[in-house]
């Protein structure tokens, strides 16, 4: 890994279409982030704003329109998909998904999920089996488990699972979108101690969520996403303690936990102040019109 001072993933003016022809629409419009090594930015924005479509883009699994992306420094915005792969296979960036049946293989152990990528970049399989042990501690997972399906596990201990197996590469940024929006509040509070320890251990790390509360106490930055363009990007404390845009005011404002909740009456206002404004990206909120893309291998 290198060690100089470029952003570990940097994104200009990035733009994705959906659909073709008279179907084609702009889902993510002039979108431009930037994450240094070892920082962690929380994404945030509602149902449909285009967060999803973020990783998608940043993972290679949907091609751009319009921008750039580089990670590590390398442009990747016009990569083949062979070139994917080989970069896939290095692990650079790794992903862990709301849904971890769709980060983990289901006919797959445990073991098999955490080694599967190192074995891909040809680490002997004994060394592979002690370095995929070493982070099941570091996910606070019982050794035990090793043996086990993910269908043989709690939504919770799935979830540690796919973590660990984000980080058996030792990946300079792991992207998790939703990552504990399925979790009860116990395994929800667990998970995200976990990357609090991880940002802690100089992994970058893109937390999306449409949950202000859950990215507050562990981004160091937090870029608002609204109808597919960042309207807010800034320090977690500033966008928490002195939101701008309508819509970033109207996300704290309904946080109860955070400490500048709004009252009923200003959030009412921030809507009116929001519907008021012209629609940005001509999004009309319809429902894909095919299926999303299903389960994902590091490999794929
Ligand atoms: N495969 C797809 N084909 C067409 N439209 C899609 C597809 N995936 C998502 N969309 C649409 O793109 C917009 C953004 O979706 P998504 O990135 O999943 O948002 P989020 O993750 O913030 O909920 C939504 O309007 C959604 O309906
Ligand atoms: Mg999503």
């Amino acid at each position: 890994m290198s060690t100089d001072g470029r952003p570990v993933l940097q994104v200009d003016d990035l733009e994705i279409h959906y659909g073709l022809r008279r179907r084609r629409r702009r889902v993510l419009h002039g979108v431009s982030l930037s994450v240094a090594r070892g920082e962690t930015v929380g994404v945030i924005g509602e149902t449909g704003s285009g967060k999803s479509t973020f990783a998608r883009a940043v993972l290679g699994l949907v091609r751009a329109s319009g921008g750039r992306i580089l990670i590590d420094g390398e442009d990747v915005s016009r990569h083949s998909p062979r070139q994917w792969r080989a970069l896939r296979r290095r692990g650079v960036v790794q992903y862990v998904f709301q849904d971890p049946l769709r980060s983990l293989d289901p006919d797959l152990t445990v073991e098999e999920s955490l080694i599967e990528p190192l074995l891909v970049q040809g680490v002997a399989r004994k060394e592979a089996i002690e370095r995929g042990r070493s982070y099941l501690a570091r996910v606070r997972l019982d050794p035990e488990l090793f043996g086990r399906l993910p269908g043989e596990l709690s939504g919770g201990q799935r979830q540690r699972v796919a973590v660990a197996r984000a980080l058996v590469t030792e990946p300079a940024l792991i992207i998790l979108d939703e990552p504990v929006s399925a979790l009860d509040s116990a395994n929800r509070v667990g998970i995200l101690e976990i990357l609090k320890e991880l940002r802690d251990a100089g992994v970058a790390l893109i937390f999306i969520s449409h949950d202000l509360g859950s990215v507050a106490g562990v981004a160091d930055r937090i870029a608002v996403l609204y109808q597919g363009e960042f309207v807010e990007v800034g320090a977690a404390r500033a966008v928490i303690n002195t939101p701008r845009h309508p819509y970033a005011r109207l996300l704290v404002g309904s946080a109860p936990t955070l400490r500048s909740a709004a009252t009923r009456a200003q959030r009412e206002a921030l809507r009116a102040e929001l519907h008021a404004q012209p629609d940005r990206a001509q999004s009309d909120h319809a429902q894909p019109d095919h299926a999303q893309p299903g389960h994902v291998r590091a490999h794929a």
